[in-house]
């Protein structure tokens, strides 16, 4: 029988039923429904709407259910439209009427809203964790190649030289930024919308500040059109998705081109690689290549998240329960991508000779031969003609920064001297680069302890 049989007495169509049943996604919140109602159930209890009695054996029987859930004894009846209606149903027919006193002063509006932010806080939780986990990989990663020297580009030109660890770190600042995000969702998220009811609360006498306390909240949402109605929680948490998929992604393309036979730079392991059904000499990047691809897909949930929203009138429509696909699709995604990702660039080899090759030709170091020439007195601008007219003339005569005699050096400026190639060598010119946030090995050095003192900052303050 539907929940609304009454006022809607004719028997429903099958197509209204497949189109209109969310059950299939919104199984998944099980246990924030139960853990919900149990809240709901012990605050109606204490504000004398239920008696102690009444109270026990709905508390005994969902426990039962949870059990017998996560067993495997029960299985969701599909007829049921939803996840509340399920479970509502279920309880029903095992306890009687205490089952249907339950939805006393709630509505299924201020339970999905419930159970959803329940259910994302969590989720939003373990995604920061795997965060913690791959700039934990990236760090160590970056302690075991801070001498690592490898272009660094602008326009995919070789621009100037950096090192491994420093381009790693720049990814670890990236995904702090990520868990930042997340924690600002989770914030906004941690409000309790139990007790906004249909959309305008109850005229029973409920404890709102008790249910949010429950169930670990910051405190209730303060109106109750607004809490049953708002989902800008996904939208944020999304937000936070997409940004992650985006770094993600753009990592990926470097691997991608890193692993190349034009650039080998890296090597995937065997174990995170993919070979090809015809060419034997294949090993595919296909985990970089999926997560980039992915990234698509958590994009258009988030575009799906805003446009569901734009044009809904308070309070609650079904429109909104298109929010529990895309969200649920975008937290799968990055869950999933991760999962594949640290491991893969924790156990990638590195070639640290390719990297330093491609550096040490392209004439990564002439800006530092342009400082060389400042540093002895010539303005920068004109240093920066004398070093560009220096190496059309080396491109010309295929010499390198490196290799062209000291005389040829001379007949552009005799502010030349032997020393130019010390000031120019690959190592000075990574070494020099010391102030804060350049790539020498002692500035990556304090990067690295800086982003391991944040990441403990905030396990500290989970605790
Ligand atoms: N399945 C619905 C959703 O996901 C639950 C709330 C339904 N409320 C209603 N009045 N039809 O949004």
């Amino acid at each position: 029988m539907k929940l609304w049989a009454g006022r809607i007495q004719g028997e429903a169509d099958k197509r209204l039923d497949d189109f209109n049943s969310s059950l299939p996604f919104d199984c998944r919140m099980y246990k924030q429904d139960i853990g919900g109602s149990m809240a709901h159930a012990t605050m109606l209890r204490e504000c004398g709407i239920l008696t102690a009695e009444e109270c026990e054996r709905i508390l005994a029987g969902l426990s039962a259910i949870l059990r017998e859930l996560e067993s495997g004894a029960l299985g969701f009846d599909e007829e049921a439209e939803d996840i509340h209606t399920f479970l509502e149903q279920e309880l029903t027919r095992r306890i009687g009427d205490a089952g249907k006193r339950l939805h006393t002063a709630r509505s299924r509006n201020d339970q999905v809203a419930l159970d959803l932010r329940l259910y994302l806080r969590d989720e939003a939780a373990g995604i920061m964790d795997q965060l913690r986990t791959l700039i934990g990989v990236l760090c160590g990663r970056a302690q075991g190649s801070l001498d690592v020297v490898m272009p660094g580009y602008t326009h995919m030109q070789r621009a100037q030289p950096v090192t491994f660890a420093h381009h790693l770190m720049a990814y670890a600042q990236m995904f702090l930024r990520d868990i930042g995000r997340l924690e600002d969702a989770y914030k906004r998220m941690n409000r309790c919308p139990l007790g906004c009811g249909a959309l305008a609360t109850t005229t029973y006498p409920i404890n709102r500040g008790m249910t949010a306390e429950l169930l670990g909240f910051d405190g209730p949402c303060e109106n109750s059109m607004d809490g049953v109605s708002d989902r800008d929680f996904c939208v944020e948490l999304c937000c936070a998705l997409s940004l992650i998929m985006t770094h993600l992604s753009r990592f990926c393309e470097e691997i991608i081109l890193w692993c190349s036979w034009e650039f080998r730079f890296v090597e995937l392991s065997d174990a995170f690689s993919t070979g090809s059904s015809i060419m034997p000499q294949k090993k595919n990047p296909d985990i970089a290549e999926l997560v980039r691809g992915k990234t698509g897909r958590v994009n258009g949930h988030l575009i799906t998240l805003l446009t569901m929203l734009k044009g809904t009138p308070l309070a609650y429509n079904k429109d909104l329960q298109e929010d529990k696909e895309a969200i649920f699709d975008a937290v799968d995604t990055v869950k999933t991508s991760l999962e594949a990702f640290t491991p893969m660039v924790d156990t990638m080899r590195i070639n640290r000779q390719n990297m330093r090759a491609a550096a040490a030709k392209g004439f990564i170091n002439a800006t530092d031969c342009a400082d060389y020439l400042t540093k002895k007195g010539l303005p920068f601008r004109d240093a920066y003609q004398i070093v560009g007219r220096l190496v059309a003339h080396c491109i010309e005569t295929e010499e390198t920064l490196e290799t062209l005699p000291l005389e040829e050096y001379q007949s552009f400026s005799d502010k030349f001297a032997e020393d130019v190639y010390d000031a120019i060598s690959l190592d000075a010119c990574v070494d020099g680069r010391s102030v804060l946030g350049g790539p020498a090995a002692e500035a990556v050095r304090r990067q690295i302890e800086s982003v391991q003192a944040a990441l403990g900052e905030d396990e500290e303050e989970e605790e």
